[in-house]
């Protein structure tokens, strides 16, 4: 995506994260959905945020359209690098966030800001996440190795419409955080905790996106 392009409001955000190297952390940082609503075109996305498009389109423009994208571009490689950054990286997180929350909901509990909730939110989630992963590993990734295009419709089906789950509990993750805010004073252990739902918030949005606009469609085209 040569910056001749654009203006790129018809273009959806989807294809510009794919596309465009560093445009997922813009979309992040102004809060728009381009991983499980990717098929929404930027002047709506923008609409939807009451964000000025001119400014947003100022911004993915001094992005340099040539710099290398975090993911490589073979389908192998980018399985491979889907499970190593990213699935690996979520058993790891989760657990020590459900630790930490139970943590801070138990030393923490009169406190008004207090995540009541967050430590059985986040079991939810990885309980979903878990399954959701080990179906990509067992049957619907080695599948895509194989090329195996004709019998993956329905899986892929199956996977965009957990994602759609994962996006909803991002949203309540980020409701019961204050958008990971911690407030005025909290200990480390809070601040600890804030720090990593944020992070696991960029990780599985980067994550779904990889795999709902660079991944999936690879497969859906002549499906
Ligand atoms: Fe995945
Ligand atoms: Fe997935």
């Amino acid at each position: 995506m040569p910056q001749t392009t654009f203006p790129l409001h018809d273009r959806t955000v989807g294809e510009i994260a794919a596309r465009l190297p560093g445009a997922s952390g813009v979309f992040r940082r102004f809060g728009i959905d381009f991983c499980c609503h990717g098929e929404v075109p930027l002047a709506e996305a923008a609409n939807r945020r009451q964000l000025d498009l001119g400014a947003l389109e100022a911004v993915l423009g001094d992005l340099d359209p040539l710099a290398i994208p975090d993911a490589p571009r073979e389908t192998g490689a980018l399985i491979d690098h889907i499970q190593t950054r990213y699935h690996q990286a979520h058993r790891r997180q989760i657990p020590e966030l459900i630790a930490l929350s139970r943590k801070v909901e138990a030393v923490h509990a009169g406190h008004p800001e207090v995540p009541g909730g967050l430590a059985d939110l986040l079991q939810r989630i990885w309980g979903e996440l878990e399954v959701h992963m080990k179906k990509e590993e067992l049957i619907l990734f080695p599948a895509m190795r194989r090329q195996a295009a004709d019998r993956i419709a329905v899986p892929i089906a199956e996977m965009r419409h957990d994602h759609d789950d994962h996006g909803a509990f991002l949203a309540e993750l980020a409701r019961l955080t204050q958008d990971h805010t911690v407030p005025e004073g909290a200990c480390r252990t809070w601040q600890a905790l804030y720090a990593g739902t944020a992070q696991l918030r960029a990780d599985l949005m980067e994550h779904i996106h990889l795999e709902n606009n660079v991944l999936f469609p690879r497969f859906e085209k002549g499906a």
